[in-house]
């Protein structure tokens, strides 16, 4: 046995610490039921709580993720408990195209145990080691060029969901003049696809990179990557399939908050609040990981590239909770 392997051994974190991130998991459909019992009742400041606890599942998932002395399935079985949010919206959506009569909340339990069970049989520990896989530099490659094409749809998306705070016209407005460029036949099928690659070499660099254990920062990189690869697939599921097709109904303002009972009301609805914060909240922290990367690459002085990380975050953080705030009726 190697010392490394040895010293890894020695620090690892306790059973119950390995298997936490697993029982927040299983208890987050719990915790947005408690939510909506809390709101019914009308005791605003315990819903909030329970809301904020559900939305620091993936926070859990990241630190034991990046913890040492991991074996291999949990350490990946933390990561992807980092995706709790936006999976369950992707459950409840298909769940609903299949016509189920399971509860979403028993499925889940099911599902989450069968991951557990395969977690635990992976058991070899693997330490730190940036070394590439002949042929991963062109994937890196790939998903940081497509990554800069797609920034020009997100940040559009982004900023017309922010003229929400203003009012659902101005949303509708700025939403038909993206329109005709994103849904012209021509762009349309590429924007998907690219979407779909994006997701795909994401999850692909996830999984190498998942292997090992890794500093917090580069694990916040791999989480929120395999957060957002989940959750454009669930999203592009519930616009082109669930919504456009199943449905056949609009993907407006009212599809996005759920009208006419809202986000906060709704049982089934207040899901898709921690899944579009974070959602949003971790595409621009995703992004500035990038670019942190490529800056200190390139030699960029440490102190500058800590100040746009901290503000950067700070600034995401903002975008994400004033888009919920508009969404949830907050008007300026
Ligand atoms: C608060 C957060 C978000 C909300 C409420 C939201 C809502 C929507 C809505 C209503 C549509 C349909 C647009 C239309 O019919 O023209 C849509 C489409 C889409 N969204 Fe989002 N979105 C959010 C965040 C994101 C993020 C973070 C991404 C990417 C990482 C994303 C990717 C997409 C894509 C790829 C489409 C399909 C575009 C198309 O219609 O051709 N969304 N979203």
């Amino acid at each position: 046995m190697t010392n490394l392997h040895t010293q890894a051994l020695e620090r690892s974190p306790s059973k119950v610490v390995v298997w936490l991130p697993l029982l927040a998991t299983l208890g987050y459909p719990f915790l947005l039921m408690l939510f909506h019992t809390q709101i019914n009742q009308g005791n605003g400041p315990a819903a909030v709580l329970l809301l904020l606890v559900a939305s620091a599942v993936p926070l859990l998932g990241m630190l034991v993720a990046s913890r040492p002395g991991l074996p291999l399935g949990l350490r990946r079985l933390a990561y992807a408990c980092v995706v709790a949010p936006t999976l369950y919206v992707f459950l409840g959506v298909v769940q609903a195209l299949l016509g189920s009569s399971l509860p979403d909340p028993l499925v889940w339990c099911v599902l989450w145990s069968l991951a557990a069970l395969l977690a635990a049989r992976r058991g070899r520990v693997l330490e730190t080691e940036r070394q590439l896989r002949p042929g991963l530099g062109r994937w890196r490659v790939a998903h940081g060029i497509s990554a800069l094409v797609l920034c020009l749809y997100v940040l559009f998306h982004l900023g017309n969901h922010l003229t929400g705070l203003v009012g659902p016209a101005l949303h509708a407005e700025v939403m038909d003049a993206g329109r005709t460029v994103y849904r012209a036949w021509f762009i349309e099928p590429l924007l998907v696809l690219a979407f779909v690659f994006q997701a795909v070499s994401g999850l692909y660099l996830a999984w190498h990179w998942s292997a090992k254990r890794q500093d917090l920062l580069r694990t916040f990189q791999i989480a929120t990557g395999v957060y957002l690869a989940v959750f454009v697939l669930g999203h592009m599921n519930s616009v082109f399939i669930y919504a456009r097709t199943y449905l056949g109904i609009p993907t407006d303002w009212n599809f996005a908050t759920g009208a006419p009972t809202g986000l906060l009301l709704d049982p089934w609805n207040i899901r898709l609040v921690p899944h579009y914060t974070l959602g949003v909240f971790f595409v621009l922290g995703h992004l500035l990981a990038g670019l942190r990367v490529v800056l200190e690459a390139h030699g960029v002085a440490p102190g500058r590239v800590r100040g746009l990380w901290y503000g950067g975050m700070f600034a995401s953080a903002l975008v994400a909770l004033a888009i919920i705030a508009g969404m949830l009726g907050l008007r300026l």
